[in-house]
């Protein structure tokens, strides 16, 4: 019988736009207040790229580091997958498509997927079913956003939250399950789809005057709704994933959940009873970037020292959808 193979993240890159955006730069622009932004969300500064950077030139430079720190050269890729909900053309080509191209990945399968701030851990689950059904060997997944060309700078309720940037990971194969993706388990429910969302530009509102007068090409979102059923859903689900593996938060060297606010990391940190050092947290730099915040926070884990060949990470996210998932995996760094 062939032995088992494993998924194993082999390395994490990230790319962050170099402008800096605070709290007071935004009360320039809308009624709001750093008092305000920081005593809500924790925020207290975000990235936004420059007018001539897309989504894919943020993933193109995250995917740069990852190959580099994995040591794999671009002919070794047998797949690149981009969640995001900011992708360069809004119908065609897919971002993946462009960041293949860019990288010299040729005559591979590239495409996108679109499952919010939750992409990250939809592309593990993705990855991993694709090297352990032996299909691939090596997957680019990368979680891109440049969410300043979606959000409303005339809405001060959405518009505080979001920020730009991208990260990047290689999932390849292995023979030693101590060193893979555990476990993935990713969910929907689409009952509560107008918590947040984009209404306009798609096969709904098509793109019109109307379409653009009313800003429905911006994130609306409920933000009281969202917040309630976010601090439920991410606590629930760690749980699951840690009893469906006869785990405990002790095993775990970091807990990384998605970053949208600190309120909701602290309250299910809490609720799970993690330590406070060890619940990864980047919202106050780089506010909510979507799929791309959960694998940037590995990576500053990473190049701060913190997570080492070995380190058990623990990832919840939670977004648009609604979507939400947890994975359980061991961080190598080749
Ligand atoms: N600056 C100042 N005041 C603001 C503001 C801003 N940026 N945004 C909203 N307000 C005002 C509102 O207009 C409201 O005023 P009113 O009472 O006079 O009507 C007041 O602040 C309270 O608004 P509310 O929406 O109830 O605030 P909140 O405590 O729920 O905080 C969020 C708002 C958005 C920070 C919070 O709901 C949240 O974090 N939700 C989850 C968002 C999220 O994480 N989404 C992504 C999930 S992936």
């Amino acid at each position: 019988m062939d032995k088992p193979i494993y998924a194993a993240l082999k390395s994490i890159g990230a790319c962050i736009p170099d402008r800096i955006v605070t709290n007071d730069d935004l009360a320039q622009i809308v009624d709001t207040s750093d008092e305000w932004i920081t005593k809500r969300t924790g925020i207290k500064e975000r990235r936004f790229a420059s007018s001539n950077q897309a989504t894919s030139d943020l993933a193109i430079n995250a995917a740069k580091v990852a190959l580099n720190r994995a040591n794999i050269k671009p002919s070794d890729i047998d797949m690149v997958i981009v969640a995001t909900i900011s992708p360069d053309f809004l119908c065609m080509p897919s971002t993946a498509c462009v960041v293949s191209s860019a990288l010299g990945i040729v005559g591979k399968p590239a495409f996108d997927i679109s499952a919010a701030c939750s992409g990250f851990i939809y592309l593990l689950s993705l990855a991993k079913s694709f090297i352990e059904s032996k299909t691939c060997k090596n997957i680019l997944i990368i979680g891109a956003e440049k969410l300043s060309s979606i959000i409303d700078m005339e809405d001060r309720s959405t518009c505080v939250l979001f920020g730009d940037g991208a990260g990047a990971a290689v999932i390849g194969a292995t023979c030693d399950i101590s060193k893979s993706i555990l476990d993935v388990n990713i969910s929907s429910n689409g009952e509560y789809q107008d918590f947040l969302m984009t209404p306009g530009c798609g096969s709904r509102n098509p793109i019109t005057n109307d379409t653009i007068n009313d800003r429905l090409q911006f994130i609306k979102m409920k933000g009281n709704e969202t917040f309630k059923i976010a601090v439920k859903t991410l606590t629930n689900d760690v749980v699951e994933i840690l009893k469906r593996n006869n785990l405990s938060k002790d095993d775990i060297d970091f807990f990384v959940p998605h970053q949208a606010n600190l309120r909701i990391i602290s309250a299910v940190g809490e609720a799970l009873q993690f330590p406070d050092d060890k619940v990864a947290k980047t919202v106050h730099k780089y506010g909510n970037t979507s799929a791309a915040s959960i694998p940037i926070t590995i990576n500053e884990l990473f190049e701060e020292g913190k997570i080492k060949d070995g380190s058990r990470l623990l990832l919840d996210a939670f977004g648009g959808g609604l979507t939400w998932g947890s994975a359980l995996l061991s961080f190598n760094s080749v």
